[in-house]
């Protein structure tokens, strides 16, 4: 059973190692971008405290979320709650990584079922737009698994091809 912990400027060394060791690289794909210069807690707390600002007055930034499991996390999932033009066509409501290790193992799966219905219930967002790399055919398949709706083809700012889903709630 996965959890969500949201960012906190709490966060710990442990939280700090793993966001330094965690795989999750995919071309082109950055989720954690913003914290790949962190060294230390503190500048990673005070980056916690600085997108958590700007989150909560501009809709369009990304609120943070530490999957977690049997009390350690093993990745990150983010919501968009609003999207602006430049959103709508680059990256969705959601984005997420799993560390290398526990993929295939169902928890991007569980972990984005869960985002969608936090998204649905707690910020009313009925309509999840999302979207992958046309060749992430992992990302493809836990969206579909999740009740993505194929919806088109498009190409994002940096050239790359992105299949955008539909996820409906009923
Ligand atoms: C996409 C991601 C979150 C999926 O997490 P996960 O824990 O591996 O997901 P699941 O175990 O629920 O697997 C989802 C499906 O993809 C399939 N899959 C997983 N890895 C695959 C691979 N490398 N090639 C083909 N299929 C793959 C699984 O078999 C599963 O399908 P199945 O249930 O029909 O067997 C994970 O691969 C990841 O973090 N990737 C890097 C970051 C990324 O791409 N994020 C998504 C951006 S939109």
């Amino acid at each position: 059973m996965l959890s969500f912990q949201e960012f906190s400027s709490q966060d710990d060394q442990s939280k700090l190692n793993f966001l330094k060791n965690a795989d999750f690289q995919v071309r082109g794909f950055r989720i954690v971008g913003m914290f790949d210069e962190i060294e230390t807690v503190e500048q990673m707390r005070n980056k916690i405290k600085e997108l958590k600002e700007l989150s909560d007055h501009d809709p369009c930034e990304r609120k943070f979320f530490w999957i977690i499991k049997n009390d350690n996390p093993i990745g990150v999932i983010t919501l968009r709650p609003a999207l602006n033009g430049f959103w709508l066509h680059n990256a969705g409501h959601i984005g997420i990584a799993i560390d290398k290790p526990y993929r295939g193992r169902n928890n991007g799966t569980e972990a984005f079922k869960k985002m969608c219905k936090k998204a649905n219930d707690e910020y009313n967002i009925k309509d999840i737009i999302t979207m992958a790399l046309t060749d992430n055919i992992a990302s493809r398949t836990m969206i579909e698994k999740s009740g993505g709706e194929y919806w088109d083809t498009i190409t994002a700012a940096d050239g790359e091809k992105l299949a955008r889903y539909w996820i409906k709630s009923e």
